[in-house]
This record gives C-alpha cells, sequence and structure tokens, in this order.
C-alpha cells in the first residue's frame, strides 16, 4: 500500500520511515511512505506558501493554489491515489471503523497543514478530512502519521502475527481485556490464576468478561454499538447490578 504525504517538514515524515515496525514495512516493500514538500507548489522563489488570513487576526492560512497543485500532481500521480486525505481539527475522528475502510485501498495521499491550516477551499478538492480528536497539534504531521501507522499494522506481513490485531480495543466493538506477563506476582498483585490455568475455554471466557468489565468502565458508549449475546448481556446486567448481600 501506498501512502504519499505533502507536508512543509518532510524530514518529519522520513524519520518514521526508517524506524521500528513501519521501517520494517517499508524494507520488506509492504508500505511505500513517501513526503513531498509543499513548498515546491510556493510558485516563488522563497518557498513561502501561506499569507494573511482576509478579516485579519493572528495567524497565517496556507494557500489554496498551493494545496490546488499539490492535489492536483497527486490525483495525476501512479497509481491514481484512492483518497486525498486533509487532516484537519474540524474533520471526521479517526476510529477503528475508518482505519479498515482506508487499509481496502492501495494509495492514500494525506495532506498536512501548518500555521492556522489550509485556505478552507482546499475542503472542495479532497475526498475527506480526518481529526485525530478533540485537540489542536503545530501541524498535521503526527495525524497523517497516526493514521499511516492505524492503516499498515492491518495489512498482511506487518505485524508478526497476523491474529494479533484481532483482539485489539475497538476491533471487537469493545476495549480489549487486560495483558499480563511474569513475573507472577508484583508487589503483592498476582496474575489471576485462570490465566495459569492452561485452561484455554476458561482463558477466552475470563478475556471476554474483563473486555466487558472494561469496556463498561471506561467506555459504556462502546456499548451500544458492541455485537453482545446472551452470556455478554447477562454478565453487563450483573456487573451493572454490583455485589449483591450475601454473594
Ligand atoms: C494549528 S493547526 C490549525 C488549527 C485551526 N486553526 C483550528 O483551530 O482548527 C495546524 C494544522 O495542524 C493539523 N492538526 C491540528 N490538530 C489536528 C487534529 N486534531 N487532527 C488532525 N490534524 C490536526 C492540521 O493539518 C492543521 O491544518
Amino acid at each position: 500500500m501506498r501512502f504519499t504525504v505533502y507536508t512543509l517538514f518532510p524530514q518529519l515524515i522520513e524519520a518514521w520511515r526508517g524506524e521500528a515496525l513501519i521501517g520494517r514495512a517499508a524494507r520488506h516493500g509492504l508500505i511505500e511512505l513517501e513526503a513531498r514538500d509543499l513548498r515546491r507548489f510556493a510558485g516563488n522563489r522563497t518557498g513561502r506558501v501561506d499569507d494573511a488570513p482576509y478579516g485579519g487576526g493572528a495567524g497565517m492560512v496556507i494557500r489554496v493554489d498551493v494545496a490546488a497543485a499539490a492535489i492536483a500532481e497527486a490525483r495525476a500521480g501512479d497509481p491514481t491515489p484512492d483518497e486525498v486525505v486533509l487532516l484537519s481539527p474540524a474533520g471526521a475522528p479517526l476510529t477503528q471503523r475508518t482505519v479498515e475502510a482506508l487499509v481496502r485501498q492501495r494509495h492514500l495521499v494525506l495532506l498536512c497543514g501548518r500555521y492556522e491550516g489550509f485556505d478552507a477551499r482546499t475542503e472542495a478538492l479532497v475526498d475527506r478530512e480526518v481529526s485525530l480528536g478533540d485537540f489542536v497539534l503545530m501541524g498535521g504531521e503526527l495525524a497523517a502519521l497516526c493514521l499511516v501507522e492505524a492503516v499498515a499494522r492491518l495489512l498482511p506481513g506487518v505485524l508478526g502475527d497476523a491474529d494479533s490485531h484481532a483482539q485489539d480495543s475497538f476491533t471487537t466493538g469493545l476495549l480489549d481485556h487486560p495483558e499480563y506477563t511474569r513475573p507472577p506476582e508484583f508487589e503483592g498483585s498476582p496474575v489471576p490464576e485462570v490465566l495459569r490455568s492452561g485452561h484455554h475455554a476458561e482463558v477466552a471466557r475470563w478475556r471476554r468478561r474483563e473486555a466487558l468489565r472494561r469496556t463498561l468502565e471506561r467506555r459504556p458508549d462502546l456499548l451500544q454499538g458492541a455485537p453482545l449475546d446472551d452470556d455478554d448481556r447477562a454478565w453487563l446486567a450483573s456487573l451493572r447490578a454490583g455485589p449483591q448481600d450475601g454473594a
């Protein structure tokens, strides 16, 4: 899968491309991650891409002609991008469902803003606007890299174990169950006995129930859309009822 990132700071993207699992995926040809400098489209010798906002106010705005020229280059690329994505706090919050949709594409183009962001007319030139959440970053690069990581890890061969994302938080509609490793006891806190029992069915049942417990406690909103069976619903009802007298 190919990712082309348009940015004023290509080195930020290139640094990421060399390291860890993204670096390994790039070396193995599972992904291509290319950074392109937005300043190439400045149309002046200084490389200046921004201008003052109409109506006044603080900060500078990236010009629409700069964005349009970059997007035109991207759309003429080979392979043709499936989507041009603008990273913006005003975009739709990135979710695992969106990530699962994006992983079906062959080529994504990601457009990173800086300063006060892009001229609003840029929005009409892209296919999708994505936000990382309800906070404001200094630039779109980290948001773009988060999107690249979230999508790339779903590609076959990128993670060592093909099943390792199957139980991830949000993939199942719930938060993930808690995980433990050695030592079996740490400062009086033991690993739950069932996880050391070797009883696979009991382990699976415990994990499902703990995933439900965590989700109920921390993200009850997720339960509305999660696929639940009768056992799940009965377990959630018992958790909601709390400890019973004499239990
Ligand atoms: C300082 S921000 C611009 C913020 C803009 N004035 C606003 O309040 O919506 C500069 C750039 O950072 C990126 N950015 C900042 N926060 C983001 C977020 N939550 N999600 C995605 N991109 C973000 C966008 O590319 C944006 O154009």
